[in-house]
């Protein structure tokens, strides 16, 4: 029995040692002091040692419990003293606790930029819903069901009639259908499609820019898209037109602007061709205003479609389009 008492002191001595906070504290005292406990379970069996050797037994049990609950006190207090709120906390002059601000994602930043440049000529903002029937996406603009220009879209389908948009080019129709001539919007909003490389991402977002009027022309476009470009980036930015196709402008045109990144050298970004295509326009085809029934011959307008992640690229020179999506806060805090 004394060696017996001799391993439960030290193995008690050793549980407190480990014991970090409160609620270990009270488990150790159930364990080893409690009623039901170790130290009282083994004083208990006092009673079945022989008469002669009971004293000193009795003695040795006490000495070692009581060393055990002076060592339980001073854990005791030690813990309380740890968790009392220090003199530090209390001094109310002390400068408040730092709560870091969100941002806007860049994305956003650059889109509102964008939006902002366009009112500043004049262009009212309408927004569409991102899933969107068969119908605006394609039919209205011209692409009939089969038709090849379909391909060009890796679509996301919800169902045969009901898709993921996969431009804003379905506000053009939209709009046109609800309202008479002169008109002048932009339409910013996210789009969808099945691709994914450095410069693509399945989402993305665009802003939509078109205007309709009498005797609108090219020229027209061309001097939108110009003062867009020189008041988003340099004013000596290069910029090119080069001849496209989309079924719902004709004649049609891809705007490029000097890769930022390579300064026109050619990279990885540009795909060596020291140019990065950052919209797609055109004059509206006049198929497409037969269906919203606008009179073709006393009515034309421009239309143009621009990616608001390319421009942010290219705005402050970042090389992969899906570092906006990968939420690394060390990233979009830069912004
Ligand atoms: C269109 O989406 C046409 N709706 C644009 C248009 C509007 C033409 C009005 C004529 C009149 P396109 O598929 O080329 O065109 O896309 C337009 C722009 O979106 C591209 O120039 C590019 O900057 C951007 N873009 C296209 N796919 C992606 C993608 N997966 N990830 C990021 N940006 C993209």
């Amino acid at each position: 029995m004394e060696d017996e008492l001799n391993r439960l002191a030290q193995e008690a001595r050793n549980t407190l040692d480990a014991v970090a906070e409160p609620a270990e504290l009270e488990a150790f005292r159930v364990r080893f002091l409690g009623r039901k406990g170790l130290f009282s379970t083994v004083m208990r069996r006092l009673g079945t040692v022989s008469p002669e050797d009971r004293p000193r037994l009795g003695q040795l049990a006490n000495t070692v419990k009581q060393g055990i609950e002076k060592l339980y006190e001073e854990k005791k207090q030690a813990l309380a003293g740890a968790s009392a709120p220090t003199k530090a906390a209390e001094d109310l002059s002390l400068p408040g606790r730092h709560i870091p601000f969100g941002k806007l994602h860049p994305v956003t930043q650059v889109m509102e930029e964008i939006c902002a440049i366009f009112e500043g000529m004049g262009f009212a903002v309408a927004e569409g819903p991102d899933v969107e029937l068969d119908h605006y996406n394609f039919a209205a603009l011209n692409i009939p069901e089969h038709h090849p220009a379909r391909a060009m879209h890796d679509t996301f389908y919800v169902s045969d009639s009901i898709l993921l948009r996969t431009h804003t080019s379905p506000m053009q129709a939209r709009i046109m259908e609800a309202q008479e001539p002169p008109l002048r919007y932009i339409a910013p909003g996210k789009v969808y499609r099945c691709d994914s490389d450095i410069t693509h991402t399945p989402m993305f977002h665009q802003v939509e820019g078109f205007l309709v009027d009498r005797r609108v022309s090219f020229a027209d476009l061309k001097g939108v898209l110009t003062i867009f470009t020189r008041r988003m980036f340099d004013d000596d930015l290069a910029l090119r037109f080069r001849p496209s196709f989309f079924p719902f402008t004709e004649p049609s045109a891809e705007v490029d602007i000097a890769c930022v990144i390579c300064g026109g050298k050619g990279c990885r970004v540009c795909k060596r061709t020291g140019w990065l295509e950052i919209l797609g326009a055109g004059l509206i085809d006049p198929e497409v205003l037969k269906m919203v029934n606008y009179d073709p011959d006393a009515y034309s307008g421009f239309a143009f479609g621009l990616g608001v992640e390319r421009i942010a690229m290219l705005k402050y020179g970042i090389d992969d389009i899906r570092l906006f999506y990968e939420n690394d806060l060390r990233f979009l805090g830069q912004f």
